[in-house]
């Protein structure tokens, strides 16, 4: 029901709440003499984990296991010590303790907890928290995504989603207006960074035959490409307006569980990043992410062409 789903979410922000002093003490300590005991494991060179990321995951965890009963329990650092995970219908608590864990380590400070709920294997509920920047993003299914601070009732003290500065963002029908977000992630093989690079130049390099003007407003480059180093904060941007486009191939389910909902109550759409047709549940688990802006025009929806455009020039 509906008012299980608003216990939840407030469930999610205790568990936020919970999370951010640790996660903060872990950002602002990061160049203390303790330092060189910070990364504990590294899966290759640039797949970072720190003792926080798997502090905090144990903290949350055990919260959820006291508290919600029956509930299931999926989480980035739970999966990397080798625990099975799958995907039921239970209510499903899909965790990422520190989304950003190299900008954690740099002391950049897009870092957040991401927590999602999903029941009957789709997502319901999103709670991301950027402790260092104290920014709450909240989402529930059917009930709009808002933008608060973690002490604030998102209802009644935050800004619903997308904000418009004081207007809202114009209708995206192209690429060549679009700021885009993307990562090289953290599989750095030549076999899977070279289409990434591919779609990059696809975006951002101009065809000769764009310098017709009516092409260049169909199809032309983006105005800029970003990255963000963090799945769940990207989406954020685009939730929020910032960014008009995210895609990556790679990330987990536990970075973008809570951001699906929260982009997709903002009026934003979050599709397979190589056109798949797929249900919630494939969308989750398939690490192929697109997601766009809402954007405002006469019929509210982000336009159908926006997301083909971006299709076409990333896949490869
Ligand atoms: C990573 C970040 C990064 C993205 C990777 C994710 P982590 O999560 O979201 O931006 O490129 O695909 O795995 O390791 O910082 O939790």
């Amino acid at each position: 029901t509906d008012a299980q789903l608003i216990s939840y979410l407030e469930f999610g922000i205790h568990l936020a709440q919970l999370a951010g002093p640790v996660i903060s003490e872990g950002f602002h300590k990061r160049f203390s003499p303790e330092r060189s005991a910070l990364l504990v494991k590294q899966g290759n060179t640039v797949d970072l984990v720190t003792e926080w990321d798997q502090k905090v995951e144990k903290m949350v965890r055990s919260e959820i296991a006291g508290k919600m009963k029956g509930h299931a329990f999926i989480g980035e650092e739970t999966v990397a010590g080798g625990e099975e995970c799958d995907l039921t219908d239970l209510p499903t608590w899909i965790v990422d303790p520190i989304d950003g864990t190299a900008n954690f380590v740099h002391g950049f400070p897009f870092v957040a907890i991401s927590i999602g709920l999903t029941i009957n294997q789709e997502p319901v509920v999103g709670v991301i928290y950027n402790p260092i920047l104290n920014q709450l993003f909240t989402g529930i299914k059917g009930h709009g995504a808002y933008l608060s601070k973690i002490d604030e009732d998102p209802w009644k003290q935050g800004r619903r989603l997308p904000l418009s500065y004081p207007h809202a963002p114009p209708p995206l029908t192209s690429l060549s207006m679009a700021l885009v977000s993307s990562e090289y992630g953290s599989y750095r093989q030549t076999d899977v960074i070279d289409p990434k690079v591919r779609s990059m130049r696809n975006l951002s390099a101009r065809d000769p035959s764009e310098l017709s003007p009516r092409r260049a407003t169909a199809v032309g480059h983006a105005h800029g490409i970003r990255a963000l180093g963090t799945a769940a904060l990207s989406m954020m941007a685009v939730a929020q307006g910032q960014l008009d486009v995210y895609w990556e191939v790679g990330p987990w389910e536990w970075d973008v569980c809570a951001a699906i909902v929260i982009v997709r109550e903002a009026g934003g759409v979050v599709v397979d990043a190589c056109a798949r047709e797929t249900t919630d549940s494939q969308l989750l688990m398939g690490r192929r992410y697109l997601a766009v802006r809402a954007c405002c025009n006469e019929e509210g929806d982000t336009s159908p062409e926006a997301v083909k455009a971006a299709q076409e020039k990333i896949i490869q």
